[in-house]
């Protein structure tokens, strides 16, 4: 079952009046229910462009973009929004977790915005936290954690609500290699024991290599998949 189809995808960003880059030129691939696939290319390629399409951050100026069977690319902003909250989790390089909040907290939040009590929330969070090696962990704050905790810490506010799908833009980017290992298979495990569909952008050859299917992009346009 496919569960993502970006098609014949454009995007350009304006630089100036007259002066634009041309980040996708057409480009277009699927991703089936339960896979995990890496994207690999040069920078520059549309790599995290086409990422911030598929995970409803923005809009293509053409092409479609269906989530489950939905098309996303021609919802208002509220409505992406709203499916970004419910359906996609969202993994990067640098964490992205609010430094004066514990993990718990940061992790809970996730679960509130997308609308769910706050008890509840709560509740989401500490299993979340659990099922990434950290529930002993809970009331620490970002900068009483490690690169590999914090990032375990990000992958279970990826995961708090479910979501159909986990985006990972070079998601151990920032990490030594073994630390790097291990949250590789940390997202292998999660990956085989709920089905849980990975994107995951990186340069990493292990990560490709963990992956069921490498898409490789070049000059804003998927070469081959
Ligand atoms: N917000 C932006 N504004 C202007 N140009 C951008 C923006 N984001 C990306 N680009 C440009 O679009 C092209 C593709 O970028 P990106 O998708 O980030 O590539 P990758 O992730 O593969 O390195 C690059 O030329 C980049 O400079
Ligand atoms: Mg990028």
């Amino acid at each position: 079952m496919v569960i993502l189809t970006a098609n014949n995808l454009h995007k350009r960003y304006q630089l100036g009046k007259n002066n634009f880059v041309h980040a996708l030129r057409g480009a277009s691939l699927e991703v089936v229910k339960g896979e995990m696939v890496a994207i690999m290319g040069p920078s520059g390629s549309g790599k995290s462009t086409i990422m911030h399409l598929m995970g409803c951050l923005d809009r293509p100026d053409e092409g479609h973009v269906q989530l489950s069977g939905r098309r996303v690319d021609n919802l208002s902003g509220r409505e992406l929004t709203k499916i970004r909250g419910k359906e996609v989790g969202f993994i990067f390089q640098g964490f992205n977790l609010i430094p004066t909040l514990s993990a718990a907290d940061n992790v809970s939040l996730a679960a509130e915005y997308a609308g769910t009590s706050r008890r509840k929330a709560r509740d989401a969070a500490d299993a979340a936290l659990a099922d990434v090696g950290m529930g002993e962990r809970l009331n620490h704050k970002p900068s009483e954690l490690s690169g590999g905790e914090q990032q375990r810490v990000a992958i279970a506010r990826a995961l708090v609500n479910d979501p159909r799908i986990v985006l990972g833009d070079e998601p151990t980017g920032d990490l030594d290699t073994e630390t790097s290992d291990e949250i590789i298979e940390m997202m292998r495990k999660i990956n085989e024991d709920n089905d849980t569909t990975f994107v995951l952008v990186t340069h990493n050859p292990e990560i490709s290599d963990a992956c069921d299917r490498v898409i490789h992009m070049r000059d804003g346009q998927v070469t081959d998949s």
